[in-house]
C-alpha cells in the first residue's frame, strides 16, 4: 500500500531562486514564504549561507530569515556548506540545516569548490556544532541519477557517499536528481541504498523535471514508502552548476497527483496556486507547474 500521507518540503525560496537571473527582492522573498506557510507547507527551505561571489541571489540569507513570519509548527531550513556558513546561519534560527554533497567528484569540484572526502570533512564540525545548538541536520545527495560532468552514476557511488554522511551524523538522506535524467526503477535502486543506512522516514526525494520524469519518480518512490520529497511552488529553479538543468518538480503537480491518489498532504491547491502565480508575476513569466497553468486557465 502507498504512504496514506506525504510531507512536501518546498525549497522555491532556495533551490528555486538561487537561480534566477534577474534579483527578486527580500521582501518579495519573505513574502513567498508567507504565501507557502498559508497554503499548509510545513516545511520551507528559505536560503543558503554560501559565498554571495558563487550565489548572489542568496546573498540577502540572514535578512530573508529576519524577514519571515514564522508560524508556529512550520520548520524553516537554509543550507550550510561548511562552519562559515553555519556560523552566519545560527543566530538566524534556522529549525534544520543541510549540508550537500555530491555523489560524484566532478560535480562536487564544481559545486562546492572540493573533493566528496573534503567535504565530508567540512560537514562535520557543522553537523557536530548544529547538534550542539539542538538543530536537525539534512544531507542533500547530488547527482544520484546522473552527473552533468561524469555522466552515469551507480548505486554504489551513491551508497558510498550515504554511508559517508552517516558516518558524521547527518540525520537525514535527500537522495536528489540534479539534473532529472533519473527513471523509476533507477531511481528506486538509488533508494533502496539510502534506506540500507536511514529509516523510512529520514529518506527524501528531490526531483528536478529537466526530463518531465519527476511525478513518475516520486511514484516510483511511495511504492517503496517514503513520503517525504522537496518540490518547488510554481517549478521555480535549477542549479548554477548543472548547466541546461530546470528546476525542481512543481510542488503543485505532486499535490495534484497526491491528491489523486487520496494521500493526505494538508496543503491547499488553490492556495498554493496562488503562491506560485504571486512569484512567478514577479519573475513576469508564467508558473512551470501545468496543473498551476490549467488552474489559472479555468
Ligand atoms: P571556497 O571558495 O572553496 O571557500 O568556497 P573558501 O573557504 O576557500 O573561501 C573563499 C571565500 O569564500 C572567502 O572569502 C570565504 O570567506 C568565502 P574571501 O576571503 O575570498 O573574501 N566563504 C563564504 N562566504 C559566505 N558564506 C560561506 C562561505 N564559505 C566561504 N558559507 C563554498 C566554498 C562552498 C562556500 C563555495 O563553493 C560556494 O558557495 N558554492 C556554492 C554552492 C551552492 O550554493 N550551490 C547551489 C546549492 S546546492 C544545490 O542546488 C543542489 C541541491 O538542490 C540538491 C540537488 O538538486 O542536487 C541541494
Ligand atoms: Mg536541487
Amino acid at each position: 500500500a502507498l504512504p496514506t500521507h506525504v510531507t512536501l518540503v518546498d525549497v522555491g525560496p532556495r533551490d528555486g531562486l538561487q537561480n534566477e537571473k534577474q534579483p527578486v527582492s527580500t521582501a518579495h522573498k519573505a513574502q513567498l514564504v508567507a504565501l507557502l506557510q498559508e497554503a499548509g507547507l510545513k516545511e520551507i527551505e528559505v536560503t543558503s549561507f554560501v559565498s554571495p561571489k558563487w550565489v548572489p541571489q542568496m546573498a540577502d540569507n540572514a535578512d530573508v530569515m529576519a524577514a519571515i513570519a514564522r508560524r508556529p509548527g512550520v520548520r524553516y531550513s537554509v543550507l550550510t556548506p561548511n562552519m562559515k556558513g553555519f556560523e552566519a546561519a545560527l543566530p538566524t534560527q534556522p529549525d534544520e540545516i543541510v549540508v550537500f554533497a555530491a555523489a560524484s567528484e566532478a560535480f562536487s569540484q564544481k559545486n562546492i569548490n572540493c573533493s566528496i572526502a573534503e567535504s565530508i570533512e567540512r560537514f562535520a564540525p557543522v553537523v557536530a556544532a548544529a547538534h550542539e545548538a539542538g538543530i536537525k541536520v539534512r544531507g542533500a545527495l547530488s547527482c544520484a541519477l546522473g552527473c552533468p560532468y561524469q555522466g552515469e552514476v551507480s548505486a554504489d557511488e551513491v551508497e558510498r557517499v550515504v554511508q559517508l554522511m552517516k558516518s558524521i551524523g547527518v540525520d537525514h538522506m535527500g537522495v536528489a536528481d540534479t539534473i532529472g535524467v533519473g527513471t523509476p526503477r533507477k531511481v528506486q535502486a538509488a533508494m533502496e541504498r539510502a534506506l540500507k543506512h536511514y529509516p523510512l522516514v529520514e529518506v527524501s526525494g528531490h526531483f528536478h523535471d529537466t526530463y518531465g520524469q519527476a511525478l513518475s519518480n516520486i511514484y516510483a518512490c511511495l511504492e517503496l514508502g517514503v513520503h517525504t520529497f522537496d518540490a518547488s511552488v510554481a517549478g521555480l529553479g535549477g542549479c548554477p552548476y548543472a548547466k541546461g538543468a530546470t528546476g525542481n518538480v512543481a510542488t503543485e503537480d505532486v499535490v495534484f497527483m497526491l491528491n489523486g491518489l487520496g494521500i493526505d498532504t494538508g496543503i491547499d491547491l488553490d492556495r498554493l496556486v496562488d503562491a506560485g502565480a504571486f512569484i512567478s508575476g514577479v519573475l513576469e513569466r508564467a508558473p512551470v507547474s501545468r496543473v498551476a497553468r490549467a488552474i489559472l486557465a479555468k
